[in-house]
């Protein structure tokens, strides 16, 4: 979700202006507080849940989330989201992503205002194809540890009909926290992930999705079929199911625990997205390229 500094300065002195600018947003690369904090230090992958379209593609997300209780002294940042994103050409596709952040207390949660105990939310989108390459609202807004948060993206009819990212907070009266409207690509991979950035982040309490959905432009029968979760023992995850030949699919419940990825024996290193559990890179684009990959999609000036 951030840029390096190489790359930073890079987009810096190409005089960045936004391919899409919404009103009321100044356009130019927005790397702000904690977010600027995330340039150095590699990801370190959590949870991860793969969804894969194969043939078809898919048009809309919704599921409900709740993050669970923040670790109370986090050092560095965490970033959890389900993203939607195309496997091949990534870097000509679009990263749709609503994002639950949580960054140490020398970085603060000043993106959102956010108190002990509350997560910040927003949605992001990484457009590799425009120059303005990570784009969202520069401030999140808090959320509380136990709120349920449902998550909407919806790919507007046509060929490049726009994404909108709808964010609403069921528990206190469907307050809509967010209705942003960015991207517009293809994408075939939903993915729910866990990303550690920078000092020694952990999760501490259990991160919980509900209701998963995603619809497909064509129906396609395989898509349960092409269904990852690692690592597995911190995972337990309800199997994909389709009730309409595969138009639509469904997981009733992701259960996220606990991990510390720095613990000795808690649970084993977890590797790049894609790169373990599918025996290749995402796309099947080489490992290297995958960290590149990877660190593109979860940094890039997000
Ligand atoms: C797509 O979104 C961009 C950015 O918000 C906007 O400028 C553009 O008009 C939208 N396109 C359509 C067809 O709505
Ligand atoms: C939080 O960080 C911002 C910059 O990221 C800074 O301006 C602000 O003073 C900090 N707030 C506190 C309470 O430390
Ligand atoms: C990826 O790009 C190549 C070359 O442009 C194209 O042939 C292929 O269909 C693309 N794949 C997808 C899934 O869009
Ligand atoms: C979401 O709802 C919870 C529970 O009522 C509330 O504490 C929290 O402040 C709400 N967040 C926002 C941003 O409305
Ligand atoms: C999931 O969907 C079922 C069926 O519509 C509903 O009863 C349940 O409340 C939903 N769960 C959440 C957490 O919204
Ligand atoms: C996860 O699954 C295991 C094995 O089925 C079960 O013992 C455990 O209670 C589950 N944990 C949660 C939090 O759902």
């Amino acid at each position: 979700m951030i840029t390096t500094l190489i790359f930073a300065a890079a987009l810096a002195a190409r005089c960045i202006s936004a391919s899409f600018v919404p009103v009321g947003e100044r356009p130019g690369p927005k790397i702000i507080g904690p977010i600027e904090k995330r340039q150095l230090p590699q990801a370190t992958w959590g949870h991860t849940l793969y969804l894969d379209a194969k043939k078809s593609e898919y048009t809309s997300l919704s599921v409900v989330y709740s993050p669970g209780k923040p670790p109370p002294n986090p050092k560095g940042s965490l970033f959890l989201w389900p993203g939607m994103f195309q496997r091949e050409n990534y870097t000509k596709s679009n990263l749709i992503q609503t994002v639950t952040e949580l960054h140490s207390p020398l970085e603060n949660q000043s993106v959102c205002g956010a108190k002990a105990g509350q997560w910040c939310i927003r949605p992001f989108v990484v457009d590799y194809s425009a120059r303005q390459i990570s784009q969202f609202p520069a401030r999140g807004k808090a959320i509380d540890a136990d709120d349920k948060i449902l998550i909407e993206y919806n790919k507007k009819p046509g060929e490049n009909g726009n994404w909108t990212q709808k964010i609403t907070n069921l528990s206190k009266g469907n307050t809509v926290l967010f209705e942003w409207e960015r991207g517009y690509k293809r994408v075939n991979r939903l993915h729910l992930a866990t990303e550690y950035q920078g000092g020694a982040p952990k999760t501490t309490d259990t991160q919980r999705y509900w209701n998963v959905t995603v619809t497909l432009k064509e129906p396609e029968p395989a898509v349960g079929s092409q269904f990852t979760t690692y690592p597995k023992n911190i995972i337990n995850s309800s199997k994909p199911y389709s009730k309409d030949n595969g138009k639509s699919w469904h997981i009733d419940e992701v259960v996220f625990l606990p991990h510390d990825p720095s613990a000795a024996g808690a649970s084993p290193a977890a590797p790049r997205p894609g790169a373990a559990p599918l025996g290749k890179g995402i796309g099947g684009i080489a490992k290297k390229d995958d960290v590149n990959m990877q660190a593109r999609i979860a940094h890039v000036g997000q």
